[in-house]
Order: C-alpha cells, then sequence, then structure tokens
C-alpha cells in the first residue's frame, strides 16, 4: 500500500516511502523475538551490537538503496558516508536506538534525518536538515516526525497493513518532567550539578520542581517530550569515554533537535542550539538538552552564570 502521506518538499515521499517500510519490517522482527541478543559485534562508535541492530540497518539500507533521489546514507553501524546516487538528499539514521531497552521490553526505535546537498561529514550539519524525526517500536509502530516546517504523527494499523498520517497541531505541549540519567552526576560540571539541584528543589524554589523519567531509549523519552513536553538531557561528563556525552550529533541529537524546534521547543549543547554545532566527523557525540524554550534558555544561563 503506498504511504498516504505527501511532502511538501520535493522528491521526498519515496525516502519517506522507504523509511516507513523498512521500520514495518525491523517492528515485525522485533515481535517475532528475532535477533534480541548481542551480536558478536560493536559497531562504528564502539558501542556493543545486539542481532537487531545489524537486522535494522540492512532494512533501512537495502530499501534506501532503491530510490534514485538518496546520495548518502550514513549509518550509526556502519563506517563513513555510503554513496547511493547522485540524488539530492542524504538520509543519516540510527536504526535501533535504545536497543538494549529492547532487550527488557522497554520501546525501542529508529531515528532518522534527510540532509540537503550533503558531500562531506561537515555537510550533515543542522542548517541542511529538512526533514527529521523517528519511529518507535512499541505496543504499536509509530511514527513522529517534522516534514520542513510542519510536524506528523503516523500510526501502522497492523490489521490492515496501512499507515494513518495526521498533522500534530498545537506545538509542544509544556510539563515539568526531566529525563535524564543521573550515574555520572557526582563528575558533571559544577554548573550542571546546580542546575540539577534546582530543577528537583521541592522546597520553596520560584519553579516546581521537575518530576524525573527516564527510559534509556531516546525514542520513548522524545515521545513522552513530544506527547507532554518536558526537558531531556544527556549530558558530558569528567570520566572516561563521556568527555562528549554520549549521543550522537549527526543522527541522533540534529534530527530530534529539528523535530522539537519545529513544534515551537529549542535545544542546546549548554551553549548553542544544536543545530548550529559544527559537524567535524559523522559519529561525533555531542551534549544534549532538548525540550521547551523556557528550560532550554534556562539551562543556557545556569551555565553561562558559571562562565
Ligand atoms: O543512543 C543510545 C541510547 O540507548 C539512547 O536511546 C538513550 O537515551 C541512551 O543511550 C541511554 O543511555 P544510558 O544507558 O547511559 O542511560
Amino acid at each position: 500500500m503506498p504511504l498516504p502521506f505527501k511532502s511538501q518538499l520535493p522528491n521526498l515521499d519515496g525516502i519517506y516511502a522507504a523509511l516507513f517500510s523498512a521500520a514495518e519490517i525491523i517492528y515485525a522482527e522485533l515481535k517475532k523475538g528475532a535477533g534480541l541478543k548481542f551480536a558478536t559485534s560493536s559497531n562504528e562508535s564502539g558501542d556493543d551490537q545486539i542481532e537487531l541492530d545489524v537486522i535494522a540497518d540492512e532494512a533501512f539500507f537495502d530499501a534506501l538503496r532503491r530510490d534514485g533521489n538518496v546520495r548518502y546514507v550514513v549509518s550509526e553501524e556502519r563506517p563513513g558516508l555510503n554513496r547511493i546516487s547522485d540524488g539530492r538528499y542524504s538520509v543519516a539514521l540510527d536504526p535501533l536506538d535504545g536497543s538494549k531497552s529492547a532487550l527488557v521490553g522497554i520501546p525501542s526505535g529508529a531515528i532518522f534525518g534527510v540532509f540537503e546537498n550533503a558531500d562531506v561529514a561537515g555537510d550533515f550539519h543542522g542548517r541542511n536538515i529538512v526533514s527529521g524525526g523517528f519511529f518507535v517500536f512499541g505496543m504499536n509502530l509509530e511514527a513522529y516526525f517534522a516534514d520542513g516546517d510542519k510536524v506528523y504523527k503516523g500510526i501502522f494499523n497492523q490489521d490492515t497493513s496501512t499507515w494513518k498520517v495526521l498533522p500534530i497541531e498545537g506545538g509542544l505541549p509544556s510539563a515539568d518532567v526531566l529525563a535524564i540519567n543521573g550515574q555520572n552526576q557526582m563528575v558533571w560540571d559544577t554548573w550542571l550539578q546546580e542546575h540539577y539541584a534546582d530543577l528537583l528543589d521541592t522546597r520553596n524554589g520560584t519553579a516546581r520542581p521537575h518530576n524525573m523519567r527516564w527510559y534509556a531509549s531516546m525514542v520513548s523519552d522524545m515521545k513522552r517530550m513530544v506527547l507532554q513536553g518536558g526537558l531531556f538531557v544527556y549530558p558530558r561528563a569528567n570520566t572516561r569515554g563521556y568527555e562528549e556525552g554520549k549521543l550522537r550529533l549527526v543522527y541522533e541529537a540534529i534530527p530530534m533537535s529539528f523535530l522539537i524546534a519545529a513544534m515551537g521547543g529549542a535545544s542546546t549543547d549548554g551553549d548553542q542550539s544544536l543545530l548550529d554545532v559544527p559537524v567535524a566527523s559523522l559519529h561525533q557525540k555531542t551534549p544534549v538538552f532538548i525540550g521547551e524554550k523556557s528550560k532550554i534558555e534556562r539551562v543556557e544561563a545556569a551555565k553561562r552564570k558559571h562562565s
């Protein structure tokens, strides 16, 4: 069945069709319980892979390589730029986000960003992204994405094997919810330790204390953000391996920031919007703060006050 969605951008419909059909394949594998064990490999970024990571990467790659508008595919699971055609668009993917959480039944998903006129790593920059979002592999197969400045939700009907894609109206909701893994807090930068304490202060601060939620699956935490609002954080820490945080700029931070910006939210690495951070390499990590504009402004102000 053709995808019941028409992009406002030229020649992008085939790319959406490829992404959505790959997501259907991965979801079907996940529901069978396929690939839910550690593989003997690790990916480009040095993370241990589960077998479904590899299945997901191949499903996206196979679908995208048939579209003549795809110039390059970049994946968390592959080194470098993979040339497909002379097309105008390049697609960056985290083919299976939250895979460790998938092992215990927490919804995982996939993140995608479509970039225009990209030829080198530095072109996979927030100013060149034209579409970005994610799939959730949970109770249902869902998609949340921004096509240019318009935001949509897709839901897959498993009885009829058809998608329904509807606009999300009304902008980013608001909620005092903080999604963060507090594990490294003893080695966070001082300004963040103080800001974190401030956000959670249950005494008589001016703002309501934030409630905490952490799925350890970015797509699940961002789904809650899209539906309810809040602040998502994966900071840097002064410990080996976390000097620039954990999440990847090109295929995690930029697509999510693009979607939330289209809803009226914002993002920062602490100093500047994640959509303005220069890209030096495809797999580069970045500290990530994404959420409601006022919460991002408070993050940047807290950091500025310390410097
Ligand atoms: O990118 C991988 C990822 O699984 C994200 O989906 C998630 O937000 C994060 O890592 C969880 O990290 P941690 O296991 O350190 O909480």
